[in-house]
């Protein structure tokens, strides 16, 4: 009884006191096999009633010891966060993806590598003289309409620069860079003083394209422009061709896709072209009676859109995550 109001008073608050109560009670000179060298004292008619008496003590030990230590471990837990299962596998972190642009601009880039292509590009910040005046825009063109186009002034002095509305004056650049043959593709932002809505942005994505070379041909244009929409839209693409207008073109193209939706099919627009404007080569000194050659000009965004089902513009520049996480491959 003694014994038993020892054990039931130890405290057991760590594991240096669970390891003080098993010395004292469970080891081999514990107080409980201590307390069993003392049967041999007792008198043969109380062995019986006694040893009941001490396998009780000794369960007691017992018990007492494993739920102090269940105790600790479930403390522990507490203090040094949930070890409720460890075999659970670890939350995984973000993992970048690329942006639906790029991924359609990828696609554009790898068609035109294939058919034979460079890749250029040029500043955003532009003259007027690039954006507009060398690709024979005349000075009272629309487009130089402060409703089209972001000025952005230096000073009082110098000329207001424009942020490019298009990726042609890139064109320029390389004209009075290199000479012919040039067979390059620029892809680039381009800004317009739009109102923003679904459907138009102040920025936007194109891929400008040039060819020069002696003799280059119209048929040549369309053929290139033919074997982009069967690689980009599939070989049974179904386009069309129409005459249109540029500046800095002449003939100019516009060419259409056929495009099916939940709503039907509709005609789209992808890009504009044509063959180099003899006005044009003029301005970059390109002798344009021995070269011809033709350039075009697509949106990227409307391609992505197309491409993953986007139908609002914005979500393209708003960079949510919510939204981007969606194009994982
Ligand atoms: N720059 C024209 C546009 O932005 C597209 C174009 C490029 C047309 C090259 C013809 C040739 O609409």
């Amino acid at each position: 009884n003694d014994i038993k109001e020892k054990i039931q008073s130890f405290s057991i608050e760590n594991e240096d006191e669970l390891e003080a109560f098993r010395l004292e009670f469970l080891s081999r000179n514990g107080k409980v096999q201590s307390m069993f060298g003392l049967m041999k004292d007792v008198p043969n008619e109380k062995k019986a009633e006694v040893g009941k008496l001490m396998n009780e003590v000794k369960n007691l030990a017992h018990q007492t010891f494993e739920n102090a230590k269940v105790e600790l471990l479930k403390s522990e837990e507490k203090e040094f966060g949930a070890l409720e299962d460890i075999t659970l596998p670890v939350e995984s972190t973000y993992t970048g993806s690329y942006h639906p642009l790029n991924r359609a601009l990828n696609e554009i880039k790898q068609i035109f590598l294939r058919l034979g292509f460079n890749i250029a590009d040029g500043p955003e910040l532009e003259d007027d003289f690039h954006n507009f005046t060398a690709l024979n825009f005349p000075p009272d063109h629309p487009a130089r309409d402060m409703q089209d186009t972001f000025f952005v002034r230096k000073s009082e002095e110098e000329q207001d620069l424009v942020l490019r509305t298009h990726t042609s004056p890139v064109q320029i650049r390389l004209m009075k860079e290199k000479e012919p043959p040039l067979r390059s593709i620029i892809p680039g932002r381009v800004f317009r003083n739009e109102a923003v809505t679904a459907k138009s942005y102040f920025q936007f994505n194109q891929v400008e394209g040039l060819y020069v070379n002696v003799r280059v041909t119209m048929g040549e244009l369309i053929e290139t422009l033919v074997m982009f929409a069967q690689l980009m839209y599939g070989s049974d693409v179904k386009y069309r061709v129409r005459p249109s207008y540029f500046p800095f073109t002449e003939p100019s193209i516009e060419m259409d896709v056929w495009w099916e939706s939940e709503k039907g099919g509709q005609w789209l627009e992808i890009l504009g072209a044509g063959m180099v404007d003899p006005n044009v080569f003029e301005s970059v000194d390109v002798d344009s009676e021995k070269y011809t050659g033709f350039a075009f000009g697509m949106g990227v965004d409307r391609i992505a859109m197309l491409r993953y089902g986007i139908d609002d513009i914005r979500l393209l520049y708003d960079n949510d995550i919510r939204f981007l996480e969606q194009f994982k491959s």
